[in-house]
C-alpha cells in the first residue's frame, strides 16, 4: 500500500463534526462501532489519509494517522506526561538528532520517548530508566502502540538512573531528566555524557529549578546552564473575531540545558553577581 493510504496495523483518529476524535489501531475482520452504525476496518484499509468514512448509518467522520501530539496525548498514563510543545522545545533545544545516543529518565508513560526514538532515528540508541516496575508495561504499551513494533534501538532499564554509569557500556550525547529530584542526578549525567553532549532537565516548579541550575553550577562539568518556562497561548480566529483562546494551560514546566565541557574545565564567567542572590548580601 502506499504511505497516503491506510493498512492493517496503522493507528486511525476518527473526528466527529462535533470534533470528537477517537482513535484505534485497524485490525483484520475487526469493527468499530458507534451509537449511529459500525465501520468495517477491511473497509477502512486502502482509503486515502484524510478521507472522510461514513458509517452503516450515515454517521461522517474525518479520519487522519495521528500525528505524534495527538497521541500522547490520547494514549493511556501512568506517570503525567510530558506535553507536546515541552517535547518540541527538548527535542529541538536539545539538538536531538538521528544517530544520537540518548538517555533519559524516567521513563513515565513514554511521552519523551516516543519523542526522542522518533528523532533519534533507526540510526540512533535511546536508554529509558524507570523506577517504578508498574510504569513500565504502560510505557512499553505506548512506545509500541506507536511504532507498531517494540524499535530495537529502545532499551528500558528497570531501575534508577543512579546505575546509568554501571549500567551503561559507553558514554552518550545526550542526556535529558523528567523526575521529582533531577538536582541528585547531575553527577551521573556528567559522568555518562561525551564532552559536549547536552544536559535537559525537565521540571515543573521553580524550587526544583533552583536546586537544578544550582547543582549544575556547582558540579563544575557543564557550562552555564541556560532556564526558560515554556508556555503555549492558542489563538481562536473566526472572521474577524481573532483573540486569545478563552483557557490555557498558563503553565507546564520550565527547562534546563547545560553542555558537558571537556577536560580543560569550565571558562569562568566575569560578572558581578545578582544584588541579593546569595544570603551574605543581605
Ligand atoms: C513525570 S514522570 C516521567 C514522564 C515521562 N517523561 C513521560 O513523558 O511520559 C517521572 C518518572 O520518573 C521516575 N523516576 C523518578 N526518579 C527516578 C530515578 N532516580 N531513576 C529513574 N526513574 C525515576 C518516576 O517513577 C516517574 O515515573
Amino acid at each position: 500500500m502506499k504511505s497516503g493510504e491506510f493498512e492493517f496495523g496503522d493507528r486511525i483518529q476518527l473526528q466527529d463534526e462535533k470534533g470528537r476524535m477517537i482513535s484505534f489501531t485497524l485490525a483484520p475482520g475487526e469493527v468499530f462501532h458507534t451509537h449511529k452504525g459500525f465501520l468495517k476496518h477491511d473497509e477502512i484499509a486502502g482509503r486515502e489519509d484524510g478521507a472522510i468514512l461514513v458509517t452503516s448509518s450515515g454517521m461522517k467522520f474525518q479520519a487522519f494517522k495521528p500525528l505524534l501530539s495527538d497521541y500522547v496525548l490520547g494514549m493511556k498514563r501512568g506517570a503525567t506526561i510530558i506535553y507536546p510543545k515541552d517535547l518540541a522545545l527538548i527535542i529541538g533545544f536539545g539538538d536531538i538528532r538521528p544517530g544520537m545516543k540518548v538517555v533519559e529518565a524516567g521513563a513515565g508513560s513514554g511521552a519523551l520517548s516516543i519523542a526522542l526514538l522518533n528523532a533519534i532515528t533507526d540510526s540512533g540508541t535511546l536508554t529509558s530508566f524507570e523506577l517504578r516496575e508498574d510504569f513500565l508495561p504502560v510505557a512499553e504499551k505506548n512506545v509500541t502502540d506507536f511504532f507498531g513494533r517494540k524499535p530495537s534501538n529502545w532499551k528500558i532499564v528497570a531501575g534508577n538512573f543512579s546505575e546509568a554509569r554501571d549500567r551503561l557500556t559507553e558514554r552518550v550525547d545526550r542526556v535529558v531528566l523528567d523526575m521529582l529530584a533531577p538536582w541528585e542526578q547531575i553527577e551521573i549525567a556528567s559522568h555518562i555524557l561525551n564532552p559536549g553532549g547536552v544536559l535537559i532537565v525537565y521540571v515543573a516548579t521553580t524550587t526544583q529549578l533552583s536546586r537544578t541550575a544550582e547543582r549544575i553550577k556547582e558540579i563544575g562539568t557543564f557550562s552555564e546552564p541556560m532556564s526558560f518556562e515554556t508556555l503555549l497561548r492558542p489563538w481562536h480566529h473566526e472572521g474577524l473575531a481573532v483573540r486569545p483562546e478563552h483557557s490555557m494551560n498558563a503553565h507546564t514546566g520550565f527547562l534546563t540545558i547545560a553542555r558537558r565541557v571537556g577536560r580543560d574545565g569550565v571558562l569562568p564567567r566575569r560578572r558581578r553577581p545578582a544584588k541579593g542572590a546569595y544570603s551574605t548580601d543581605l
